[in-house]
């Protein structure tokens, strides 16, 4: 999981996460990119942020397909409404985007989408976390990187499937009312995190904690 937040926990100013965000955070957002197999969102980050294809460079393509990836990650957005224009630039790339969903999503939104991405039916009336990752896995999508938002943080962590948070903790403040990294139905138990990396340029910080696991 990667995000980007403010130094009193806001992951979001007026509804975007990239005014956030400054140079280093960028890099890293980047560079997560161009190691994982997809690149997994939630629905209403993807809306917000106008979500397209993964760029990656030529240079970067080459030191993937090396280490045995795909030249480019496919994205991967979880969405239970399927409100999508088929038209966006989410499905403008050369790699299709795959659109994971709950059997009763709308059936004539399917089979819009269909045309401009792979649908994938991951559960009956919600989109099981559990079910997205095995998908995935069953595509040689192993390496999952997921960009948020809060909601499916939420839930993935709370599923206990969560292995990585990268945290980039920028120097601002930005007062009350805003979404946090993490939103949805509370957890019965929260989730302990063992810190294990930390750089700082400029004055923000990019953390890398592990998810302990039982032994
Ligand atoms: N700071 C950061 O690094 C960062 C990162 C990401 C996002 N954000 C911010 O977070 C905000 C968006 O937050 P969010 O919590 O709404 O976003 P989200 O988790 O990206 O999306 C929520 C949507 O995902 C779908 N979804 C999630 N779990 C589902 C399930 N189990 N079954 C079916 N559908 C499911 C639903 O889509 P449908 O409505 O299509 O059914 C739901 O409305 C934006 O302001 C964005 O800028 C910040």
């Amino acid at each position: 999981m990667n995000f980007v937040s403010s130094a009193d926990g806001a992951a979001e100013i007026e509804g975007r996460s990239g005014t956030l965000g400054g140079p280093g955070d960028r890099q890293v957002f980047r560079v997560l990119r161009w190691l994982a197999d997809v690149v997994l969102v939630g629905a209403g980050t993807a809306r917000a942020e106008d979500y397209g294809p993964a760029v990656v460079p030529a240079e970067r393509r080459e030191i993937r397909v090396a280490a045995g990836l795909a030249p480019v990650p496919p994205v991967a957005v979880v969405s239970g409404s399927l409100e999508f224009d088929p038209t966006a630039r989410l499905f403008g790339g050369e790699v299709r985007p795959l659109l994971l969903t709950r059997a009763s999503a709308p059936p004539e939104r399917v089979a819009a989408l269909r045309a401009v991405a792979e649908v994938v039916t991951c559960g009956e009336d919600r989109v099981e976390p559990a079910l997205v990752l095995a998908e995935l896995a069953a595509r040689g999508l192993g390496r999952v990187l997921c960009e948020g938002g809060p909601m499916l943080h939420a839930q993935l962590a709370g599923a206990g499937l969560l292995d990585e948070l990268c945290l980039t903790v920028e120097p601002v403040l930005a007062g009350p009312g805003h979404l946090g990294i993490v939103a949805g139905a509370p957890w019965l138990a929260a989730c302990p995190l063992e810190l294990a990396h930390v750089l700082e340029e400029d004055g923000s910080l990019f953390l890398r904690y592990r998810v302990p696991r039982e032994p």
